[in-house]
């Protein structure tokens, strides 16, 4: 028996903060950001809007592509670091919303890199625990952790959160390897000091990008050794919407065509753990992504962290 992706959902908040907004607030443009950066816009959450209630959204629809009702579920993991409280965890609040009960309950915090290390926990416990149905979330709330007047962060990210179904299968669809690391003597290039002096993200941009360019295109080659396969055979690379030239730097290292890592960081900005979910459902609706294709996803984040996956729809 194998673990497949059975379905998909996400939700955006409504609120759009465009770079011209954003240059009205700190000392940017919209050249500044579009060219460093491809971004050109995030979604940010408004009054009434929170981590489970964007998270309930994106869980709802995703049991529905997957044609799975909340009680059959016997497992919720959410990849976040911005709980809207610290306890209970929000696996545990998402439950009875989605009309699941008893079933297992846990938040992974690895930050960007958090959907991709739920999805291989789940898809550990599924296989020892026996379970048939798991969802699997990944989203954050970043915009409450931003110093507003700090242009080397604020620009960057935005709120969001997508959410996979995950079931047993017993054909050719399933997972077919995971890579997941870290390497915490680099944890002070991104780092939120909630408890300490200063609660807001701080980032040595630099630092996260050269352990980038190092560390993506390294996982992308094991994990596709590991699956049995050669890169060239995988259909669609689902990164990490951190910043435009990443994937491009990504894309002539790799010599994988550009066309096959399809981004929508232009619209969402970095979403952090929401941000693969995102784009894995943009790419199942919009048919880039189809049932039977290869397809890579990989994450990459504070910690630093790294997690990538190799499955086929
Ligand atoms: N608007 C205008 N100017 C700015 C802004 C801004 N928003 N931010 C920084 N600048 C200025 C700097 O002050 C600096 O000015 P100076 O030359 O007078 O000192 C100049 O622009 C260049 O700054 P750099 O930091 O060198 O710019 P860089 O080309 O490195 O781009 C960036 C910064 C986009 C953050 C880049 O380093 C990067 O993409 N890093 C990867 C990190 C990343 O994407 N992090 C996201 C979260 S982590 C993750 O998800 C993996």
């Amino acid at each position: 028996m194998g673990i497949a992706l059975a379905g998909t959902g996400s939700k955006l908040p409504s609120k759009i903060l465009t770079n011209d907004d954003l240059s009205k607030i700190v000392d940017t443009s919209d050249e500044w950001i579009s060219q460093r950066t491809g971004i050109k816009q995030r979604h940010i959450v408004e009054e009434g809007e929170n981590l489970v209630s964007l998270a309930f959204e994106a869980g709802k629809e995703a049991l529905k592509s997957a044609n799975v009702e909340g009680k059959d579920l016997g497992l919720i993991i959410v990849g976040t670091s911005t709980q809207d409280k610290r306890l209970p965890n929000t696996a545990c609040e998402l439950q009875p919303l989605l009309g699941a009960s008893d079933c297992a309950c846990m938040d992974v915090s690895s930050a960007c890199s958090g959907f991709v290390y739920a999805l291989s926990i789940a898809y550990s416990m599924m296989n020892t625990l026996d379970i048939d149905y798991a969802l699997v979330v990944g989203g954050d709330v970043l915009s409450r952790e931003m110093d507003w007047t700090d242009r080397t962060t604020c620009v960057l990210f935005g709120d969001g959160v997508g959410a996979a179904v995950l079931k047993k299968s017993d054909n050719e669809a399933g997972f077919l390897s995971f890579d997941i690391g870290a390497d915490g003597s680099k944890g002070f290039a991104l780092y939120d000091n909630s408890y300490g002096d200063d609660r807001y993200i701080r980032m040595d941009g630099q630092e996260v990008f050269k352990f980038t360019i190092r560390t993506v295109p390294h996982s992308i080659e094991k994990a596709v050794k590991r699956a049995g396969v050669h890169k060239d055979d995988i259909d669609v690379f689902l990164l990490h919407q951190a910043n435009l030239r990443i994937l491009e730097a990504v894309s002539k290292k790799l010599d994988i065509p550009l066309e096959k890592l399809p981004h929508n960081l232009e619209r969402t900005g970095n979403t952090s753990a929401g941000s693969i979910p995102l784009l894995l459902d943009e790419a199942v609706k919009k048919g880039i992504a189809k049932k039977g294709d290869l397809i890579l996803l990989c994450g990459f984040g504070a910690g630093l962290t790294w997690g990538t996956c190799v499955l086929r729809l």
